[in-house]
């Protein structure tokens, strides 16, 4: 069961009943050591995208990722997160590196482990905002019960998305932003990931979607990693990481 009081924007508060407090996941500290990820050149040659010695974000912590377009930030935030291979060095989140998994591996581990939330929402027109959420987990072939379908109702309820739409599409892009979110919830993920959360959406909808996001890490005990240029979404991260060139600036 989830629970909202207050209401919505600046200062409301969103609780979980204990059940939900924890993440089912505890991911763990991440180590990155020596991470190194290149991209095949319309020459065929590799060019080096990312170059990262050393990187370290404790379970909990609230961590931006920015630097300027080009940089990495979506690449490292793929790395990160198992999408994309790694070419050298080493991923840990807790005992896991998953530079050491097989794609099946790390397929299944993100699964498991994460919740990402992408710039341009990745829903399914056509479909309800339910369907929407419980996608990931038909695609896996997971029997759906009674209780995730509560769980996915409620995530929507929590975040406010208008659930009774026959169709995604017919959301304004905030509204289908936090379908994504409530999507990106609903394993209780140990890391939220998000590419670019608010880079598409008006001063409004982007600050109900900020909330949401460090309402429900706070909530669950979640790390957070948010990829952003969005100067109102970087005054609220205390702890952001610089790329240039797909180096760290800043550790
Ligand atoms: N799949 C790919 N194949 C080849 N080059 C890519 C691929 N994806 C991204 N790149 C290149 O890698 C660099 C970093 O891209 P990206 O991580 O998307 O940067 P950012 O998210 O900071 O804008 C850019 O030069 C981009 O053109
Ligand atoms: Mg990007």
């Amino acid at each position: 069961m989830i629970t909202v009081v207050g209401g919505s924007g600046e200062g409301s508060t969103i609780m979980h009943a204990a059940a939900d407090r924890a993440p089912v996941s505890r991911i763990g500290t991440l180590r990155v050591e020596n991470l190194a990820l290149t991209y095949a050149a319309s020459s065929g040659d590799r060019f080096t995208v990312l170059d990262i010695d050393r990187m370290e974000i404790e379970p909990g912590a609230v961590v931006g990722l920015t630097g300027p377009s080009g940089s990495g930030k979506t690449s490292l935030l793929y790395t990160l997160t198992g999408i994309e291979k790694a070419d050298r060095g080493s991923i840990r989140w807790g005992d896991t590196d998953i530079t050491q998994l097989s794609e099946r591996g790390r397929d299944r581990w993100r699964r498991h482990n994460i919740g990402f939330v992408f710039q341009d929402f990745h829903l399914i027109p056509g479909m309800t905002p339910l369907m929407n959420v419980l996608l990931p987990r038909t695609f896996e072939g997971f029997f759906i019960g009674s209780a995730t379908r509560r769980r996915a109702q409620d995530l929507l309820e929590l975040v406010k998305a208008p659930a009774a739409r026959a169709s995604v599409a017919m959301l304004s892009r905030g509204e289908q932003q936090r379908v994504g979110i409530a999507r990106a919830l609903l394993n209780r993920p140990g890391l939220i990931a998000a590419d670019e959360p608010t880079a598409s959406l008006d001063a409004d909808a982007g600050r109900i979607v900020i909330d949401l996001l460090l309402s429900q890490a706070a909530a669950t005990g979640a790390t957070l990693l948010i990829v952003t240029h969005d100067p109102a979404l970087l005054a609220r991260l205390k702890r952001v990481y610089h790329l240039r060139g797909g180096k760290l600036l800043t550790t």
